[in-house]
């Protein structure tokens, strides 16, 4: 298999083909790790999302949490270990305070927990420094999209690294 790039950009043209690359990523991803996506209502986070969740080896049915904040399913470690896998919507998030008050911080710091954000762009200065930033993009038909990616750097709790 070919290295999967630290940022790249792919276009898809099908709901199945952006699955399919949350499906890829999920393979590179590790305990701790937070993915924040970002893009319009129906450019296909959620989408992304179950592709990712079936590669963490979650089971259950994921959803958009577009009126919780948060979902919790669970998955499956490289090591075969269970693994949280939280499922944040910040859509309508109105204020940092709410997502400080259920306890946020503390899953995207869980070492046994990947945490999924859409809409991260409403509170990037809630996530912490070292993330997987994907942003998707309507394309020229109905079913095409440009995913951008790019894993930045830093230390888990904030720090940049450069
Ligand atoms: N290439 C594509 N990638 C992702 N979704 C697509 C694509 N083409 C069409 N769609 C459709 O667009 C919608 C995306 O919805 P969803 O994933 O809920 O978006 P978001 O979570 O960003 O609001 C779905 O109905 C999906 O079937
Ligand atoms: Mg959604």
């Amino acid at each position: 298999m070919t290295e999967f790039p630290a940022a790249s950009q792919i276009h898809t043209t099908g709901a199945a083909q952006t699955a399919a690359f949350g499906r890829q990523l999920a393979m590179e991803l590790s305990p701790g790790d937070l993915v924040a996506l970002s893009g319009d209502l129906g450019a296909g986070k959620t989408c992304l999302i179950q592709g990712i969740a079936e590669g963490l080896g979650v089971t259950e049915v994921v959803n958009s949490p577009t009126f919780v904040l948060l979902n919790v399913y669970t998955g499956r470690s490289d090591a075969g270990t269970a693994l949280s896998v939280y499922h944040f919507d910040l859509y309508r998030l109105a204020t940092s305070d709410e997502l400080e008050d259920i306890g946020a911080l503390e899953f995207f710091d869980d070492p046994q927990g990947i945490s999924l954000v859409e809409w991260a762009e409403r509170m990037p200065e809630l996530l912490p420094a070292r993330r997987w930033e994907i942003r998707l993009e309507h394309g020229a038909t109905a079913d095409e999209r440009t995913i951008c990616w790019q894993r930045t750097a830093g230390d888990a709790h904030g720090e940049k690294t450069e």
